[in-house]
């Protein structure tokens, strides 16, 4: 019943009888009429199981979500095998859930949107075959997906945002800048040299062993630690923030990781405490921490912000900058943003926190944009594999850095 593409470098399949129990489930609605183009929306990338169902007026009809960040912080990160597992045992129910909430059955949905870039390889690949698996039974367009522009363009369902619009996209995984010009059209300005900050704040958690902290243990790293910072006193500690001396729009927070780290193990010295307990102090840090990456990601924002307006890249009348991803959701650091969009006269535009961070919703959503746009739409899907690594548009990082834009300073009041 289903033929598996190889090259899509996956061997997931549901047994037949599993198959067959899932579509039968659906209920089909005799008698009723969607006026508006529906797109399924499946997200594997990382470490969240998610889909849901968008109408092409962004009617989210239904969603579900399964998050794996519990099992991850137990084992101290992403074991790519064990998310890959997770995902196997979870995509039918997510998606059969987001279908059934919606009220639609496959047969009526107006093509599929699955990511397929960048991400973790074992991950993307369980999504790719199980979205290939109903394109094939229903008969469906496929439209390919890349996470970044998917975060990109989520606000445009949320808020009525036209092109060109600079977009901050801050995770896990990643961290750039970037104008958005079109459905698929970016300008990369700046992007991390090393590690995301999401990754970093993530290291930090670890580290500080917040997991075993009674208010924190089932948070994300990130969210640990804004929720620590609001206990602790930033000045205590005196982290510089990373890059300042490079006029460009790249970001670094490997070097800062390491700097926090020595900082820990002295403090467990002075403390007498040791790897593995929580510091007295464990709150100033994170508001420390905060700060810094806060500063730093303000700082690289503000040049973007100041080259494109330079260049007459967006809106005279109305320029906008999107923040979003897992660490957009971090109000300490909008609120750094804030600040720069005031100082510029910007408008500064967020997702919802839920949006911010991986979910089915925006693979749809873009679903609908590349739809709408009769962009990428496939009705043939022989040969389509999944890319952990794909940059974002067309990487301008020099032209910026050649730019050399000075940034005025400005108090950093949060
Ligand atoms: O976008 P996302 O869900 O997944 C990808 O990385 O693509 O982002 C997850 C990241 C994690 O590193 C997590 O620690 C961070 O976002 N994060 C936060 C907050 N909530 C999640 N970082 C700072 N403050 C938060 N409130
Ligand atoms: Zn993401």
């Amino acid at each position: 019943m289903l033929i598996l593409n190889k090259t899509a470098g996956v061997f997931f399949k549901p047994s037949k009888r599993k198959l067959y129990d899932f579509l039968r489930s659906f209920n089909f609605h005799p008698g009723k009429v969607f006026l508006h183009k529906l797109v399924l929306g499946i997200e594997t990338s990382c470490d969240d199981t998610a889909a849901a169902v968008v109408d092409e007026t962004g009617n989210v009809l239904g969603e579900a979500i399964h998050s794996q960040t519990e099992v991850h912080l137990k084992t101290g990160g992403i074991i790519p095998p064990v998310a890959q597992q997770l995902h196997r045992e979870n995509i039918q129910r997510i998606v059969q859930e987001a279908l059934s909430l919606s009220k639609v059955s496959p047969s009526e949905l107006s093509a599929i949107a699955t990511t397929i870039k960048p991400g973790l390889a074992l991950s993307l690949g369980v999504g790719l075959s199980f979205s290939l698996q109903l394109v094939d039974q229903f008969k469906k367009p496929f439209i390919p997906i890349h996470h970044m522009e998917a975060h990109a363009l989520t606000i445009r369902l949320t808020n009525k945002v036209e092109f060109p619009f600079l977009v901050l996209l801050i995770s896990g995984g990643h961290c750039l800048l970037a104008l958005v010009r079109g459905v698929s059209d970016f300008l990369l300005l700046g992007k991390s040299l090393d590690i995301a900050p999401g990754d970093m704040l993530d290291k930090v958690a670890r580290r500080l062993s917040l997991i075993k902290h009674p208010e924190c243990s089932t948070m994300s790293g990130g969210k640990a630690i804004e929720h620590l910072a609001k206990q602790g006193n930033k000045l205590h500690f005196d982290f510089k923030p990373p890059m300042q001396r490079a006029k460009n729009c790249d970001f670094s927070f490997s070097g800062l990781q390491h700097v926090i780290d020595k900082t820990i193990m002295q403090k467990e010295i002075e403390e007498g405490i040791e790897k593995g307990q929580i510091l007295s102090s464990a709150a100033d840090i994170a508001a420390a921490v905060q700060h810094t990456i806060a500063c730093h990601i303000a700082k690289r924002t503000h040049r973007a912000i100041l080259f494109c307006k330079q260049r007459n890249l967006l809106s005279q009348s109305n320029a906008v900058l999107v923040v979003s991803g897992g660490v957009a959701s971090n109000l300490y650091i909008r609120k750094a943003l804030e600040i720069i969009t005031d100082a510029t006269q910007c408008t500064l535009l967020c997702p919802p926190p839920r949006l911010c961070t991986d979910n089915g919703v925006m693979i749809a959503w873009n679903g609908v944009e590349r739809l709408r746009a009769g962009l990428g739409i496939l009705y043939d899907t022989e040969g389509i594999r999944y890319e952990p690594k794909c940059p974002l548009g067309v990487d301008i990082s020099k032209e910026v850095g050649d730019a050399a834009i000075k940034v005025p300073r400005l108090k950093m009041k949060i």
